[in-house]
């Protein structure tokens, strides 16, 4: 455990730590794996994916948690946040490896310091139908839609068939619509925008991608066209009106697992009824109470209609 303390002391020192949101890094990771660890079932067989995983906030806190993934992987970006992890983390947790994907983000760019890293193309040939659950925590809040859509394709690659992606965001639906253009939302997001946002609403324009929401029937399309389906939702309190635990949303996908001969389906009944009685049941004896219609009337003297 004193590793684990010594790898969070490691991000407290970091100015990356900021790059990816701030605050005690610690707290953040134990939130989220909070999360994640209710809405997915992860095992020692698990093979992992942290989609984005910045300095390791998430991989660090789900290995305090007690998971031990057979295979646990983060993929990010960010040359620095990738060198910091290999040297910070890798060599003390058993099993967890990092890679650098060759991408672009405007939100990012100011630290993508060098071209290196792999393509998604080598990386989605390497990981093909590869792991049992991802997750991706504060990534989807700062990417574009055409982004949104294609790494939504990427991550579906390397899941196995019936594989997990619990992924954060931002949803627009009635609920959170509604509480942003009455000024009740968690964040000071403008009412004007929200009302001239057709299926995107962006906070501000200098850096758009710093808070960035989808409608909700956007995102189930784009999970779908890439091979998922949405099949948990767990909503977040940044919408206001005292919902959820987390801040943002968190999305459970399934990736479409592989078909089954109608033949080799087990079929269950789809209401399993007790056979019914031969013989007609044998009437109840009642306790005989001598006491009983006394007591009744005494305990309606008290009664009183409901107003
Ligand atoms: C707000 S940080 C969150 C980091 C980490 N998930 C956490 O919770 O600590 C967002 C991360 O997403 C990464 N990111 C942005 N665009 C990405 C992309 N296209 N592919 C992979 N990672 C990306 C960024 O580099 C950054 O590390």
């Amino acid at each position: 455990m004193s590793e684990l303390s010594h790898i969070f002391d490691q991000m407290r020192a970091s100015p990356m730590n900021d790059w990816v949101g701030g605050s005690d890094p610690e707290l953040v990771g134990d939130a989220s794996i909070g999360i994640l660890t209710r809405l997915l079932p992860l095992h020692n067989q698990s093979r992992i994916l942290d989609f984005g995983c910045g300095i390791g906030r998430g991989l660090v806190s789900l290995w305090k948690a007690g998971v031990r993934p057979e295979q646990l992987i983060g993929m990010d970006i960010m040359p620095p946040v990738i060198d910091f992890c290999d040297q910070q983390i890798a060599p003390y947790l058993p099993g967890t490896k990092f890679e650098l994907i060759t991408g672009a983000n405007h939100h990012y760019d100011a630290f993508i310091d060098r071209q290196a890293g792999k393509s998604q193309s080598a990386l989605s040939e390497q990981y093909r139908d590869n792991f049992t659950d991802a997750y991706a925590f504060s990534v989807f809040t700062h990417v574009t839609q055409a982004d949104f859509q294609s790494l939504l394709h990427f991550v579906s690659s390397m899941l196995r068939p019936g594989g997990r992606f619990m992924f954060t965001c931002f949803e627009l639906n009635d609920f959170s619509r509604h509480m942003v253009l009455s000024g009740q939302a968690l964040f000071p997001l403008d009412p004007e925008r929200m009302r001239r946002a057709g299926d995107v609403l962006t906070g501000n324009d200098a850096d758009p991608l710093a808070f960035i929401a989808f409608d909700r029937a956007l995102i189930q399309k784009m999970v779908w066209n890439a091979g998922m389906a949405i099949t948990k939702v767990d909503y977040g309190c940044w919408m206001g009106g005292g919902l959820g635990g987390g801040l943002q949303d968190a999305i459970v996908c399934t990736k479409l697992p592989l078909l089954q001969a109608v033949d080799q389906i087990q079929h269950t009944a789809l209401v399993a009824r007790d056979a019914p009685a031969t013989e007609p049941a044998a009437p109840i004896d009642l306790p005989q109470d001598s006491e009983a219609p006394s007591r009744f009337r005494k305990m309606m003297q008290h009664w009183r209609p409901r107003k």
